[in-house]
């Protein structure tokens, strides 16, 4: 099969495309016949080698793919030969994990593309688990913008965060892969929506995404601007995918008790804070980690109902991931970039 894959680490010209072997799939596994791929800043990151710089070459990325089955492993009864599906971007990678819960908990658990062989490929194999019928009722570009920011999203917002109706929720970076889904999911869930940016050419799109309120963090100070927006009692939830001094800021926009959720380093892995704010506060501090197949569903049911619209930026065939990477580094694409096998 084809796949673009990196031979060593560097800059966007590493990535080449090129002949391997399809893969076979084992006794509970399926083979997907990969109709469209997404790109992730992580893929990214993992090209440069400055993380996990110890994945063994060539290597494969990408973590989105939605696809059809083509050949289904000899113990899957769930899955019929052309079904449309979507692949769980990260599951245990040893089968004696798979039932932990949730399953981003195991032990062994990775991302698809960092852990093993990833998607920017023909084909993928993966554990029947691991693969959801795609009931997005999208194209498959459309559709493959979703999985990653999807499941992190519903899990970072729903399931760490706790957002519920009526709460008042700071989502940062609502112009990001993950900023944009974090708010729509927050949306969905009936929460009052603040959102951040470093350029006001983002700010209407970040509010047709439903935010409610958003702000220049280079013209506006969040802790100030925050505590305006919520009557100086300070945010419910704050969901942090910058890092860097956002996060030490967020400890000061919360109320009393409030939650930060730390999911990001766009800004900087590096942080530092003021104790003080934290254990007066009382702050609660959760990390959250991509997220697991009922959060994918989850997310997928409010697709199809048009709660969350996915974000594509751009199609470019598999052989051109090298510029589907120049545009991720330069920016100016706005939503998720698609790759077609
Ligand atoms: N926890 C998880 O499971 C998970 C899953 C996926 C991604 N992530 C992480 O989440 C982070 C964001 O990923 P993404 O794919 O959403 O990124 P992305 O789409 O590439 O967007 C990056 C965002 O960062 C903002 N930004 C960059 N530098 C900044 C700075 N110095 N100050 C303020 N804002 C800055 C940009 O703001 P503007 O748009 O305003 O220019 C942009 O919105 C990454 O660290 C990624 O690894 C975590």
């Amino acid at each position: 099969m084809k796949a673009a894959l990196i031979k060593e680490f560097g800059g966007t010209e590493v990535l080449q495309y090129t002949e391997v072997e399809t893969p076979v799939p084992g006794t509970d596994e399926v083979l997907v016949k990969i109709h469209a791929t997404g790109v992730n800043r992580l893929d990214h990151y993992l090209r440069e080698g400055k993380m996990m710089p110890d994945i063994p070459l060539p290597h494969i990325l990408g973590s989105d793919a939605v696809g059809e089955i083509v050949t289904i492993g000899a113990d899957v009864d769930e899955f019929a030969v052309g079904d449309k599906v979507m692949v769980v971007p990260g599951y245990p990678m040893k089968k004696e994990d798979q039932n932990i819960t949730p399953i981003t908990l195991a032990p062994s658990y990775g991302i698809i593309g960092a852990a093993n062989q990833g998607t920017y490929a023909e084909y993928v194999k993966v554990p029947a688990k691991f693969v959801v019928k795609d009931i997005s009722g999208l194209s498959s570009e459309l559709a493959a913008t979703l999985p990653m920011v999807t499941v992190t999203g519903v899990r970072a917002v729903k399931e760490v965060g706790q957002v519920k109706a009526g709460d008042k929720v700071v989502i940062l970076a609502g112009n990001s892969g993950t900023g944009s889904f974090n708010i729509q999911v927050a949306k969905a869930l009936g929460a009052d929506v603040f959102s951040t940016t470093i350029s006001d050419s983002n700010i209407d799109f970040i509010k047709e995404l439903g935010a409610d309120k958003v702000i220049n963090t280079k013209k506006e100070d969040l802790v100030t601007a925050v505590k305006e927006w919520t009557d100086g009692k300070g945010a419910d939830v704050i969901i942090d995918n910058l890092g860097g001094e956002f996060f030490s800021k967020s400890i000061e926009a919360l109320k009393p008790k409030g939650v930060l959720v730390s999911m990001g380093f766009a800004a900087s892995p590096k942080v530092s804070f003021d104790v003080r704010g934290l254990f007066f506060g009382q702050t609660i501090i959760r990390g959250s980690i991509m997220g697991t197949k009922e959060d994918l569903e989850f997310g997928l049911d409010l697709v199809r109902q048009g709660k969350i619209k996915p974000q594509l930026g751009a199609t470019l065939p598999l052989s051109e991931a090298n510029k589907a990477h120049d545009l991720l580094v330069n920016g100016g694409v706005r939503g998720n970039i698609v790759l077609k096998p």
